[in-house]
């Protein structure tokens, strides 16, 4: 298994790939949270057996491409929130992010999604994209500053199931173009 990518240290973050560990901590620090799921595609936990799932989910993911779900931590190892990679072919992925509520507002998503990009690119990624609920300001704003640019509203096409269950919602689809990774990009 390739696990080059397993991890990626910014100035104030790390992002890492879960482990069965994480269960608990996921669950208690933004899972359950109903605030924070409100924008997100995936239904609220109520119980940690539904962050388990997420966890089998994750290792498949990271069996199957390069890079997939991660932990964003502090350097302290305190969890704050996830992102990741979601490949759907090896030139192409889909990013999130999810942060607890207490750690909102600290420019943590920005620099959380401006590692990725260099992770998706050394991945061999060619564009990222994002979707987000056409409500969902901050987060556009956050993909905005990462340098994604608006593709337009495409209408009725994701369930937001803690939002309007049983519905389709409008999203802004983002997209960024990554250009080619080469040796010289390595800092
Ligand atoms: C959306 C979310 C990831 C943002 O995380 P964050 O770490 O607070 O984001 P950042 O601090 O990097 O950037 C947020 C930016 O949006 C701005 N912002 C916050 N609320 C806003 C709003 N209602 N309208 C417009 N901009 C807003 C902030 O001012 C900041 O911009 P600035 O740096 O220019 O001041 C976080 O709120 C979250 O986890 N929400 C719950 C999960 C979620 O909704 N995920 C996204 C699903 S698409």
């Amino acid at each position: 298994m390739d696990t080059a990518f397993e991890r990626v240290e910014t100035a104030r973050l790390v992002l890492r790939r879960p482990c069965a560990a994480d269960v608990e901590a996921i669950f208690r620090t933004y899972a359950s949270d109903p605030d924070v799921t409100r924008y997100l595609g995936w239904p609220r936990h109520v119980s940690v057996e539904q962050t388990a799932a997420f966890l089998t989910f994750s290792d498949a993911e990271w069996r199957r491409w390069p890079a997939g779900p991660y932990l964003v931590c502090s350097h302290d190892g305190t969890l704050l929130g996830g992102t990741g990679l979601a490949f759907e072919a090896p030139d192409c992925a889909a990013t999130g992010y999810v942060f607890a509520r207490t750690a909102w507002g600290q420019g943590y998503a920005t620099e959380a999604v401006q590692a990725l990009l260099d992770v998706a690119r050394q991945c061999g990624a060619r564009v990222l994209y994002a979707l987000c609920h056409v409500d969902h300001w901050a987060s556009a704003h956050v993909l905005e500053k990462c340098g994604f640019v608006s593709e337009g509203i495409v209408r009725r096409y994701a369930e937001f199931p803690n939002l309007s269950p049983g519905q389709l919602s409008d999203v802004f689809k983002y997209s960024r173009p990554l250009a080619p990774w080469t040796p010289s990009d390595r800092k």
